[in-house]
C-alpha cells in the first residue's frame, strides 16, 4: 500500500491500440457519433496513463487513418477538435512521465494543430519514461512509400547503393524509428483486421482483438489482453 506500482512481469514492450469502435457505442445509445468520439477520448487518456504506469515502453495508438477523411466533415472537425482540446491540455506544462510523438502526415492537418504537436513534442522530448506515438493522419502503406521515397531519393543522390538497402535501414526511415516493433496490437469492437496500422512493424505482432467498443473499454480489459498475449506462444519462425 502506498508503494510505487511495481513493473508487472512480462508486460510488452510496446503494445498497438486500434482505438475502435466509438460511432456504435454512440448508436447504442441514440447518440450522434461524435458523442462516441468524445467519451472515446477519455478512454485514450485513461488507458494511456495505466500503461505508463504498468511499464509499457512504447504505446501506439490508432486516432485517425489516412482513410478516415472519408467521413462526413462534421465527424472529421469534431475528432480534430477533440485532438486540439488534448493538446492544449494535456501539454501545458512540461509532462516528465512521458514521451509523445506524433506519427502520420501532417501536412494536411490544420496549422494550429501542427503547431501544438510540434510544441507537445518539445516539450516531452527529454522526459523519462513511456513513449506514446499518437497515430494522425496515419497509414501503414503510406508510410512504407514515404520511406522508399527517402532511400530512392538517396539513392539519386548518390549516398546510397540500393544493395545495402536491409531491413534495418529500411525500418530507421520508418516514424517508430528505433523503437521496437509491437508486440502486442489490440483491437477493440470486434472487429478482427489491421485496417492499414503499423503494416510494416507488425510482422510478428500477436494481435489480440475483444469484444468490447473503446467507449467501454477499461484498465481490466487491457489486462485481460496482456494475459492473453502472455499464454501465446512467440516462435518468429522458429519452432
Ligand atoms: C474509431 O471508432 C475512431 C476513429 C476511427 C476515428 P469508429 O468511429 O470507427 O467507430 P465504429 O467502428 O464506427 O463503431
Ligand atoms: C481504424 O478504424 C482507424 C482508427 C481506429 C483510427 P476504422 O473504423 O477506420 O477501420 P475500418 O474502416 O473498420 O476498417
Ligand atoms: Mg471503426
Amino acid at each position: 500500500m502506498g508503494r510505487e506500482p511495481q513493473k508487472i512481469q512480462g508486460v510488452p514492450r510496446h503494445i498497438g491500440i486500434i482505438m475502435d469502435g466509438n460511432g456504435r457505442w454512440a448508436k447504442q445509445r441514440g447518440l450522434p457519433r461524435t458523442a462516441g468520439h468524445k467519451v472515446g477520448a477519455d478512454t485514450f487518456q485513461k488507458i494511456t496513463n495505466y500503461c505508463a504506469k504498468i511499464g509499457v515502453e512504447v504505446l501506439t495508438v490508432y486516432a485517425f487513418s489516412t482513410e478516415n477523411w472519408a467521413r462526413p466533415k462534421e465527424e472529421v472537425d469534431t475528432i480534430m477538435d477533440l485532438l486540439r482540446s488534448y493538446l492544449k491540455n494535456s501539454f501545458k506544462q512540461t509532462r516528465k512521465d512521458i514521451i509523445v510523438r506524433f506519427i502520420g502526415d501532417r501536412a494536411p492537418l490544420a496549422e494550429d494543430i501542427r503547431r501544438m504537436m510540434a510544441d507537445a513534442e518539445a516539450r516531452t522530448r527529454d522526459s523519462k519514461g513511456m513513449i506514446l506515438n499518437v497515430a494522425v493522419n496515419y497509414g501503414g502503406r503510406a508510410e512504407i512509400v514515404m520511406a522508399a521515397r527517402e532511400l530512392a531519393q538517396q539513392a539519386v543522390n548518390g549516398e546510397l547503393s540500393p544493395e545495402s538497402i536491409t531491413e534495418e535501414l529500411f525500418s530507421g526511415e520508418l516514424y517508430t524509428a528505433g523503437q521496437p516493433d509491437p508486440d502486442l496490437i489490440i483491437r477493440p469492437s470486434g472487429e478482427h483486421r489491421i485496417s492499414n496500422f503499423l503494416t510494416w512493424q507488425c510482422a510478428y505482432s500477436e494481435f489480440v482483438d475483444m469484444n468490447v467498443l473503446w467507449p467501454d473499454f477499461k484498465e481490466k480489459h487491457l489486462d485481460a489482453a496482456i494475459e492473453e498475449f502472455k499464454s501465446r506462444d512467440r516462435r518468429f519462425g522458429g519452432i
